[in-house]
């Protein structure tokens, strides 16, 4: 057994066949010692200690009572109920240096898109309008990011570099060079006040659900501009198009939406001051993400910290 990677117990891996083969393959390679299995073959349930998925089974810990480490398969874990698992299982999201550094990118693109008008611009070129709008600098131009953690810390230390004025809020306080951090609840208003475009990078929580909201709308300056790579449900989507067309918000850049693909008539398709991509900020890639997944066992087998660890009394 290689560098004190628990040799009892198996690893159930849920997804579609073609990622359940190629996990199965770099598992393989990396850990010929696991005993590696793919739903639907899962064998002897009493022997899975460790499942890995995206959408939740969400009878995992009556079906395998032995389990004690669920790993989600994205950065966030909202979309599994922290109330079907059991204390004695932790839930663990990845930690993986390839999501953020495509998140990094994803960020860095749409705050330079809004920065130079180009969900306006498109909306121009469509109507065969040629009008210039006012060019300022990024020094000129204030970026608040909500959530400082692994994620959005990366994304203000990349934007503090391109020369935007970057700031952060976060539930605890935080120190990054460069970058204004603001903490907790009395510190929102004074933060949003300062910000011309808003990036939403929060976990989905009980606090953050619907936070993206017409009375927090209201307390950014007019003009502003918003990035919502966060969850789709941080939006109050009515609150959103609304200060949309009241020109209170200029754009918005959305990669995630409450309930994935939206539907037809969803009014984030059409609408001309939003640019809607399908939830590709950050796309779980197997090579890192196993490379995460097996660091974490391995910390597990020797009794090191897990990294992502949900904290239950946070919920993130
Ligand atoms: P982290 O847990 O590392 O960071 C979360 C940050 O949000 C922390 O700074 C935390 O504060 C802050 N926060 C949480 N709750 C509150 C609150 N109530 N008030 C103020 N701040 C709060 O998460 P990541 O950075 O890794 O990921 C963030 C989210 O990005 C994920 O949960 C997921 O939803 C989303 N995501 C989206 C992807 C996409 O493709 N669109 C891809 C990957 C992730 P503190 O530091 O004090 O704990
Ligand atoms: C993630 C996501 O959480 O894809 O990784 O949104």
């Amino acid at each position: 057994m290689s560098d004190s990677i628990p040799d009892t117990g198996a690893f159930l891996y849920v997804g579609s066949e073609e990622q359940a083969r190629e996990w199965a393959r770099i598992f393989a390679e990396r850990a010929p010692e696991l005993d590696f299995r793919a739903w639907p073959d899962i064998g002897e349930p009493a022997a899975i200690r460790y499942i890995a998925f995206w959408r939740p089974l969400e009878d995992a810990a009556t079906r395998f009572p032995n389990l004690v480490l669920v790993f989600s398969l994205g950065a966030g874990a909202d979309q599994i109920d922290l109330r079907d698992l059991p204390e004695r299982i932790t839930l663990l999201r990845l930690v993986d240096p390839n999501i953020t550094a495509q998140m990094v990118e994803y960020v860095s693109f749409a705050v330079l898109a809004l920065h130079r008008d180009t969900v306006r611009y498109t909306a121009q070129q469509r109507e065969g309008v040629w009008q210039p709008l006012p060019v300022s600098l990024a020094a000129e131009r204030r970026v608040g990011i909500l959530g400082l953690g692994v994620l959005g810390s990366a994304a203000a230390s990349r934007l503090r570099d391109l020369g935007f004025r970057c700031a952060g809020w976060s539930r605890s306080v935080k120190r990054i060079p460069g970058v204004e951090c603001h903490a907790g609840n009395g510190a929102l208003a004074s933060f949003l006040a300062k910000t011309d475009i808003l990036v939403c990078m929060l976990p989905l929580t009980g606090n953050t659900r619907g936070l993206l909201s017409a009375e927090l709308l209201a307390q950014l300056p007019r003009g502003a501009a918003l990035v919502n790579v966060g969850r789709g449900a941080h939006v109050v989507v009515s609150d959103l198009i609304a200060a949309l067309d009241a020109g209170h918000l200029s754009a918005a850049i959305v990669d995630v939406v409450d309930g994935e693909p939206p539907a037809p008539d969803h009014p984030f398709w059409t609408h001309p001051r939003i640019l809607m991509t399908p939830h590709v900020a950050s796309v779980t890639r197997p090579g890192s993400a196993i490379a995460s997944v097996l660091d974490n066992l391995a910390r597990h087998g020797s009794g090191r910290p897990l990294l992502g660890a949900v904290d239950r009394s946070h919920g993130y």
